[in-house]
């Protein structure tokens, strides 16, 4: 389904990022990795490689936040794989604060990495395809607090809802350059993102009882639309924001907050 895809994930070296890079390779894709942990990086690269032997797997490390990184992240990119034709803007995280008592560093760390990491990776990777004249994808990670709010979230729930309206925005330009783009918004998925809240007292339990599925979400769940969005099965979709989070949209989400703080 991938086989002419070549996909830059950034946030790649764990998580919901290597769930995606593991369901392109298993398509055919070549893939490159970016991260900000090196280490991490390194040790997945290795893994993928003995895993899928016949495929074109790199990594690059680099910090989505920063603009200098970016732009030498995604020239190395290119240069391993230079037909890139897919992103996927994943890198992204959250901090725990009612908003009026949140640091503004902490707000800005999230906003950076996790929405203007995403404007700045896509600039540099449509400049790319733009001049090659490459058409493809663009899949920027949001989130189901991309529409729903949660208590203590404030910062990323912005930036995520800030990931859809760039998405829409960077669609409509380039929809005349068939280059699609669109956003998957996850539920609450395993990753080691979530792994130590999932061990707070009440935690899993509240979120169980706000999934109407009756579980928590799995990166493979994400990694399946992900392989949609990239593939010809959707060149007539773009500008979209997918939920992939079993029905929690649909009814809420649990006071992420209260529970996790113990109040
Ligand atoms: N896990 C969930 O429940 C869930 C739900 C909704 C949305 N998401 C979103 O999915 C994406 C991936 O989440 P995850 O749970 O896999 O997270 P994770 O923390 O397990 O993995 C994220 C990866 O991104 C990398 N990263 C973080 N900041 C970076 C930066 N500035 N530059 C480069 N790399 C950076 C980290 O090193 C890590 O390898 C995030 O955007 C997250 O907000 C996750």
């Amino acid at each position: 389904m991938l086989t002419k895809k070549h996909a830059l994930i950034t946030g790649g070296a764990q998580g919901i990022g290597l769930g995606i890079a593991e369901a392109f390779l298993d398509e055919g894709a070549s893939v490159v990795l970016a991260d900000r942990n090196e280490e991490v990086l390194e040790e997945t690269v290795a893994t993928l490689r003995s895993k899928f032997p016949d495929s074109q797997i790199y990594g690059v490390e680099g910090d989505v936040s920063d603009a200098d990184a970016v732009e030498k992240m995604v020239a190395e990119a290119v240069e391993a794989t230079p037909g890139l034709n897919v992103l996927v803007n994943n890198a992204g995280f959250g901090a725990l604060s009612r908003f009026w008592e949140m640091d503004p560093e902490i707000w800005r760390a999230v906003v950076d990495t996790t929405l203007t990491g995403t404007f700045l990776v896509a600039r540099e990777v449509t400049r790319s395809m733009l001049a090659r004249e490459a058409r493809g994808s663009i899949i920027n990670i949001a989130s189901v607090n991309a529409v729903i709010p949660t208590t203590g979230c404030a910062a990323y729930c912005s930036a995520k809802g800030g990931i859809e309206m760039f998405t829409k925005t960077a669609a409509l330009e380039l929809a005349p350059h068939h280059i699609n783009v669109n956003a998957i918004g996850p539920g609450t998925t395993r990753t080691p993102l979530t792994e130590l809240t999932y061990e707070t007292p009440g935690f899993k339990e509240g979120v169980l009882e706000h999934s109407p599925m009756g579980r928590l979400g799995e990166v493979e769940d994400i990694a399946k639309v992900a392989v949609f969005l990239a593939s010809e099965y959707a060149s007539w979709v773009t500008g979209q924001l997918i939920l992939a989070d079993g029905g929690q949209g649909l009814i809420g989400l649990p006071p992420y907050y209260e529970t996790l703080m113990g109040e």
